[in-house]
This record gives C-alpha cells, structure tokens and sequence, in this order.
C-alpha cells in the first residue's frame, strides 16, 4: 500500500515538473513574441525596415523631433539626402525643410554649405526678410544684413581712444575700448603698432557712409563693402576697423599687425568678422581689418571653430 502510494506520488511530481517546464518555456516564447511585438513598433524597427541602418536608424531618432522621424517612416524609402544633412556638424532640426528645398535647386552645393547657409539665412535676398538685432544679448549681438538695430539704439557708454591707439577720433563702447586697449599694449610689447581707425559710428554716420560708397561705386559695390544704416556692427559700439602705420585695406592682410590679431585677437576677446571666402553668408568682401568684439571665452570658442559669428551665433546662441 504504501508502496503504490509512494509511486503515485512520484508520478505526481514527474507531472508536476512536466507542466512547470512547458509552463515556463511557453511563458519565455510569449514574452519573447510580445518584445518581438513591441519592437515592431518602434520606430528604431520602422526604420530599419526601410534600409535604414540601426547606427543611422539612431542618427536619425537624436537629430529629429517626433514628428520628423514619422514623416520620415511614412515615406517608406531610405533618404540619402536626410543622411547627409543630419551627418552634418551644424544642422538644425528646426530648418530642415529649408535645407532640403534649398538643396532641390542647387545639388552642386556641398551639404556643409547647405546648411551654413540656411542657419545664417543667407539663402534669401540681403535686407529682404530682416528682424530686430537683440540687443538683450550685448557683446553676443547679432547685427547683420538681416538683424537690424533700430535708428534710436543706445549704445551705452561711447569712449574716446586715447591717440596713441587711433587715427583720427575712435571710440567704442567702454568694455570694446578697453579690451582693445589691453590687446594694443600686448601687441606693443612684440613692436606691432596696432591703431584703429573706425570704432562706433551712429546710425546717421553709417548712412552716410553707405550712400557716398554706393554715390561713387553704384549699389552692388557699396552692398559688398559697408553696411546700410541699422546694419552695421559699428553702430553697435563693439566694432573697431585696426590698421597699422602706412597700411591700406588693400595691404592689411600682409601685414605683421594682421599677423598678430591672426594669432592674438580672440585672447582679447575679438575675431575677424568678415574673412575670406566667406561672402556668402556674411554678405561682405573680406575685411582683413574689422574686428569685431564678442568677449574673450566666445571669441576662442569661434576662433577655434574657424566659422564665421553668423553661424555661430545661429548654431550655439539663437
Ligand atoms: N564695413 C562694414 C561691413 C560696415 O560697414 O559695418
Ligand atoms: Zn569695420
């Protein structure tokens, strides 16, 4: 009797571990299929089902808000142009439809330049869509072909440069004056004379300024090479035009004195703001000698980046 018993319950058992081992493989196969289910539904999954790969899947996910990627999904066909764009060291999620309408009638342009162009706004006509500069920003201001200051913009504090660093009568605002004060007794001291020229000018003076140049050399000329009233950076105070002893705009750029501020300028809080080759977003021919003051930790930051303050300023401060 006890016997059977004993056997009974030893099938039991068997019966009992049968069912917990199909138990626990049906439970493992039913889990599996529902994350198989619910991966199905990310987007990571979508993406990668129309070619994407998952490293470009994931590209696409971080530079892309929600709704952009589900356009993206919806198109069901991998984008090559997306790719490149979001691959792109300064692409902004918020003009990508400008980048690509841009690149519809001008695919010989580099993706790099795209993009630059776009963040800058350079694509429209210069003085067309413009906006109010921000002056909340300071020294960071962006003023340009398209961010304008107003005719009554108050400057702040307007200093004279002494005469041993000018020619003629300069001034700019106190903390621009000052630092080009400390950056011209550094550069004294390895024998380079650095002198302005032009500091701030108001909104009247540049307008008079941009209509001689434009009398004399006609619109396209003068757009090229001065700012239209409201436009300029002088205007702000933090813009000083640097020469030395018996250069030109035509020699600046050979000079020691642009060697030095080439190499120093930016440790005093100023970079060059229209360089070379770069019309195409800045709007001028280059100015080898406009220095525009932003503050000693931006100007490396822009310096280091070797782009011009209207991409950076689109990029790391709008
Ligand atoms: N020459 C520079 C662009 C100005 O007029 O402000
Ligand atoms: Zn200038």
């Amino acid at each position: 009797m006890a016997k059977r018993k004993k056997l009974k319950l030893k099938k039991n058992a068997r019966k009992a571990i049968l069912y917990i081992i199909i138990f626990t493989f049906l439970s493992v196969f039913l889990v599996n299929k529902y994350k198989e289910y619910r991966y199905h539904q990310t987007n990571e999954y979508k993406l990668i089902s129309i070619n994407y790969t998952l490293k470009e899947a994931n590209k696409i996910e971080k530079e892309l808000t929600k709704k952009q990627v589900k356009e993206v999904i919806e198109k069901q066909k991998k984008d090559s142009v997306l790719l490149s764009l979001i691959n792109e060291k300064y692409f902004l999620k918020k003009n990508l439809d400008k980048y690509k309408e841009y690149y519809k009638s001008n695919t010989e342009t580099s993706f790099t330049d795209i993009v630059a162009i776009i963040n800058v706004g350079a694509q429209e006509e210069w003085y067309y869509k413009t906006k109010n500069a921000d002056i909340s920003k300071k020294e960071l201001m962006l003023v340009n072909k398209f961010h304008l200051l107003k005719e009554d913009y108050d400057p702040g504090e307007i200093v004279k440069l002494e005469g041993k660093y000018s020619y003629g009568e300069v001034s700019a605002n106190k903390v621009t004056h000052d630092a080009f004060v400390k950056m011209a007794d550094a550069a004294r001291k390895d024998d380079i004379s650095l002198l302005a020229t032009s500091g701030f000018r108001t909104y009247e003076r540049q307008d008079e300024i941009y209509r001689e140049i434009r009398n004399v050399n006609g619109k396209i000329y003068a757009d090229g090479f001065a700012a239209r009233a409201g436009a300029s950076e002088h205007e702000t105070g933090y813009a000083i035009d640097v020469f030395t002893y018996s250069a030109t705009t035509d020699n600046f750029e050979g000079t020691d004195a642009y060697k030095w501020l080439d190499a120093h300028a930016q440790d005093y809080g100023f970079i060059l703001r229209y360089p070379k080759e770069k019309k195409y977003l800045t709007g001028y021919t280059p100015e080898s000698w406009h220095f525009r003051y932003i503050g000693v930790e931006t100007a490396k930051k822009v310096k280091s980046l070797g782009i011009t303050y209207d991409e950076y300023y689109a990029y790391f401060i709008e």
